[in-house]
């Protein structure tokens, strides 16, 4: 579904990725590891669009290079980004039109929103409250839902456990674990080995701009044999 070759990224004249290559076949889950600086998210940046990058990105077989953000977005490229960004100003339901702001099918979308709502209670009980007064939790759930919405071939997911309690964190991978089950295709960035491994079918480790270890999920373990390599290498 999503080929990346040769990757490289770039913030003005700093190279944040040094060509890396990266697959995720249609129904997988493949994560993304890496220390803080790593180029985790600038490797998503690429892939939405954010970020200037050389190489190739393709979606479906698609090059997806010289593509702006919402053409990205039409071919079916989301992401629930690093740090949730829900729009706080806006109502729970108000963040999850705009997940589908792409669709034209506003009556499907209407009640695909309503089936969120079922499956996510804490967000339809808030429905028309602030996004920004949600939990870090609540934020995550919604910013998940809200990239789902707009129907990608693929979701991109920063670091959906960062700053969340351990129970929550539990909730966040088991929700992670039902959208896989149910097929959707995920590439998923994490610092949290253990977790990220136990639901992904393959594991790349970035340190650097660089992988530097990559294979099946289950030739990781536990994720407890990336210790050396997930803490203190930059910074
Ligand atoms: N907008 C930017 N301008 C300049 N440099 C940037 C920018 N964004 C990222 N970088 C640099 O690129 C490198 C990779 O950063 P990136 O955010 O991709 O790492 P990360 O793996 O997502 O880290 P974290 O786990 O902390 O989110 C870092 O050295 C960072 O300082
Ligand atoms: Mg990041």
């Amino acid at each position: 579904m999503l080929e990346i070759g040769r990757l490289r990224v770039f913030h003005g004249v700093i190279e944040a990725v040094h060509g890396i290559d990266l697959c995720v076949r249609e129904g997988e889950c493949v994560a993304l590891l890496g220390p803080n600086g790593a180029g985790k998210t600038s490797t998503l940046s690429a892939i939405t669009g954010a970020a200037r990058a050389t190489g190739t990105i393709r979606l479906a077989g698609r090059d997806l290079s010289g593509l702006a953000i919402e053409d990205r977005c039409r071919l079916g490229i989301a992401i629930a980004p690093e740090g949730r960004r829900v729009f706080a100003n806006l109502t729970v339901r108000e963040n999850l039109v705009m997940g589908g702001a792409i669709r034209r099918d506003r009556r499907a979308l209407a009640a695909e929103i309503d089936s969120w709502f079922q499956r996510f209670p804490v967000l339809g009980e808030r429905r028309d409250q602030p996004a920004g007064t949600l939990s870090g939790g609540e934020q995550q759930m919604l910013a998940i839902a809200r990239a789902l919405l707009a129907r990608p071939r693929i979701l991109l997911l920063d670091e959906p456990s960062l700053g969340l309690a351990p129970q929550i964190v539990g909730r966040i991978f088991r929700i992670i674990e039902e959208l896989k089950a149910q097929g959707t295709t995920i590439l998923l960035v994490e610092q949290n080995a253990a977790a990220a491994i136990a639901v992904s079918d393959s594991v790349h480790v970035l340190s650097n701009g660089v992988v530097t270890r990559q294979g099946p999920a289950a030739a990781f373990g536990d994720g407890s044999g990336l210790m050396d390599e997930l803490t203190g290498v930059h910074g």
